[in-house]
């Protein structure tokens, strides 16, 4: 999978990318992942990516050329399966989107910034818009590199455990169940006995019936 990510600030995306799974993901060459400075694409010698927004307002808006141009660059060398725009007014990121993109090849995420993109953007090169919550962020980043979390581990040969990614919670639409290690007691408090029972079919009754408790608790909404 390729996801070419166009940003202002590739310097707030670099981090998520270079420890743990993710890392071991490009290393493995499972995923590939490259920035672009939306700046490059800029239509002056002043760089400029942004302008006042027609008919008056707060803040800045980005332009579309320089985003037209990135886009059209990028879909020169090679087809995308989706462009998105991380926004906090789109469709909100769970795990039946996540495993949906991880199906998919080729990926374009442009970040946001200021006000947001101008309209027609959004209306003629986006085909999906994605947000991670009802919280409005400083700009698309941090929820593009969410994003590239939640659907790169699912990508065969992410995770070491192969099943590891069907045990998360929300796969089933139920939450996962509560998981211990060792030791078995500490300050006297005990691990559930089922789990050091060495019997499997037990623990995974165990599992079941805990995760479908912690459910109805926790969110009900999910057993709907
Ligand atoms: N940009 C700003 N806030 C965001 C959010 N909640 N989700 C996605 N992109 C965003």
């Amino acid at each position: 999978m390729r996801i070419d990510i166009i940003t202002l600030f590739p310097e707030l995306l670099s981090s998520p990318f270079e420890t743990s799974i993710l890392k071991r993901a490009l290393t493995a060459g499972v995923a590939q992942v490259n920035f672009h400075n939306l700046r490059d694409y800029s239509i002056n010698k002043q760089k400029q990516v942004d302008d006042y927004p027609f008919g008056g307002g707060a803040g800045m808006v980005m332009m579309i050329e320089p985003i037209d141009r990135c886009i059209t660059h990028l879909k020169k060398q090679r087809n995308y399966d989706a462009v998105i725009y991380l926004t906090p007014d789109g469709e909100t990121l769970n795990q039946k989107i996540a495993n949906r993109f991880a199906t998919t090849q080729h990926l374009i995420l442009l970040c946001g910034h200021y006000k947001g993109v101008d309209q027609r953007v959004r209306d003629h090169l986006i085909t999906h818009e994605i947000s991670i919550g009802d919280f409005v962020l400083s700009g698309g980043e941090l929820a593009a590199a969410v994003f590239c979390d939640s659907v790169i581990r699912l990508l065969p040969g992410v995770l070491g455990d192969e099943s590891s990614a069907l045990t998360d919670s929300f796969q089933d639409d139920l939450l996962a169940p509560p998981i211990y290690t060792r030791p078995a007691t500490y300050n006297g408090w005990n691990v559930p006995e089922i789990l050091i029972s060495g019997n499997t079919p037990k623990v995974e009754a165990w599992r079941d019936e805990q995760a479908l408790d912690r459910t109805h608790r926790l969110r009900p909404d999910l057993l709907k």
